[in-house]
């Protein structure tokens, strides 16, 4: 008899492969940083996520425990555990969708600046497999600061031949999340009915709320203007200092980041008015990159959205935003290039 574990995954594998030839889509999805605050809750989100087949948990550590533990979830994705760089490689090979973070949290006092030192190597690590082990896979880049993770990513891949701007997205759901809950306690409405749309990058002043935007249209005072706007772009320092040095948001970002994976993939399959705000490359404005609405598709980006009229207060946010975003992004780009 082959081992326990060899006959499960043999007799996963038929399982996937049979709703594969019975037309139900089956994606294949790495997340690297599997092992994380974020990494596990995503992990399990995913496995329930009926539209993957096989999910692979990459980590540097506790990768095993994580995958095992998951894998005993009698849903129909197969997971495979990578642990350490020398699985890399096997970890990416063949994926469709890959989900990124990777990296390390901000404590009280820090800006997402701050983890620039150590997250830009480690994205630059994981993007230099990506190019070579599944450079048509689309990549979710969560890892902080996304301002400046996104331009390194996209410098790899322009180094390495295979960047597809259309492949390549800043994971901003979060702040869409927390805009469409902190909107919808001020409405009275349920968050489930509201839309924020949510522009500019993911640090401070960049992440930029569209309130004259926000479906079901509505009007808000300009006290309400102030509130909302503050406590979106501070969402994470508001979560980072309730956990008071352990770490940082990591279930709202788990929900969030599966709410856009969802969305790529069923872009990927071909659903038709998949719309979704996203940090990308974009001509929206004079920045190389910058959050905005995209249409997702078989091809990953099928349409970046401009932002629509803007009230006075969201030209002068918009101002700001890009001053900040200029710098982040510059930064990201010299890393790689210098
Ligand atoms: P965490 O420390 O709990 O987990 C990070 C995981 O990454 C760890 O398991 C660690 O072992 C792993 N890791 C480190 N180096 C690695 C490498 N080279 N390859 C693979 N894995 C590696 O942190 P967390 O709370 O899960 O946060 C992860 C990142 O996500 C942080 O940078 C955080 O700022 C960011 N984040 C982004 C958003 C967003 O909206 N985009 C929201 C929340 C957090
Ligand atoms: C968030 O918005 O929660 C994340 O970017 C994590 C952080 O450092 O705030």
């Amino acid at each position: 008899h082959p081992p326990k574990s060899q006959m499960e995954e043999s007799s996963a594998l038929r399982r996937a492969n049979c709703r594969a030839k019975g037309g139900a889509p089956g994606f294949k999805v790495a997340i690297l940083g599997a092992a994380g605050g974020i990494g596990q809750p995503l992990a399990m989100l995913m496995k329930m996520n009926p539209l993957v087949s096989v999910l692979h948990l990459y980590d540097v550590v506790n990768a095993p425990g994580v995958t095992a533990d998951i894998s005993h979830m009698d849903t129909g994705a197969v997971v495979r555990g990578f642990l350490g760089q020398q699985q890399l490689e096997a970890a990416l090979t063949g994926m469709d969708l890959i989900i990124i973070p990777a990296g390390v949290p901000r404590k009280p006092g820090m800006t997402r600046d701050d983890l620039f030192k150590i997250n830009a190597g480690i994205v630059r690590t994981l993007c230099e497999g990506i190019a070579k082990c599944c450079p048509r896979a689309i990549v979710n880049l969560i890892s902080n600061p996304v301002n400046s993770t996104v331009p390194i990513a996209a410098e790899v891949f322009k180094k390495a031949g295979t960047y597809d701007p259309k492949r390549l997205l800043g994971v901003t759901m979060l702040d869409v999340v927390r805009a469409n809950t902190f909107v919808a306690e001020v409405l009275g409405l349920d968050p489930r009915d509201v839309d924020v749309p949510v522009v500019g990058g993911h640090a401070g002043v960049t992440i930029l709320p569209l309130l004259s935007q926000v479906k079901p249209p509505s009007s808000f005072t300009q006290e309400e203007i102030s509130y909302l706007t503050d406590r979106i772009q501070n969402g994470g320092t508001e979560v980072v200092e309730a956990k008071a040095g352990a770490g940082s948001a990591t279930l709202s970002m788990a929900y969030a980041a599966v709410k856009f994976a969802d969305a790529c993939l069923r872009g990927l399959r071909g659903d038709a008015g998949v719309i979704e705000c996203a940090f990308v490359s974009s001509q929206v404005t004079e920045l190389p990159f910058f959050a905005s609405k995209v249409r997702l598709g078989r091809n990953g980006i099928e349409e970046v959205y401009s932002l629509g009229p803007l009230n006075e207060y969201e030209r002068i946010g918009l101002e700001k935003a890009k001053k900040e975003l200029a710098g982040s992004i510059e930064k990201g780009v010299s890393f790689i290039r210098s």
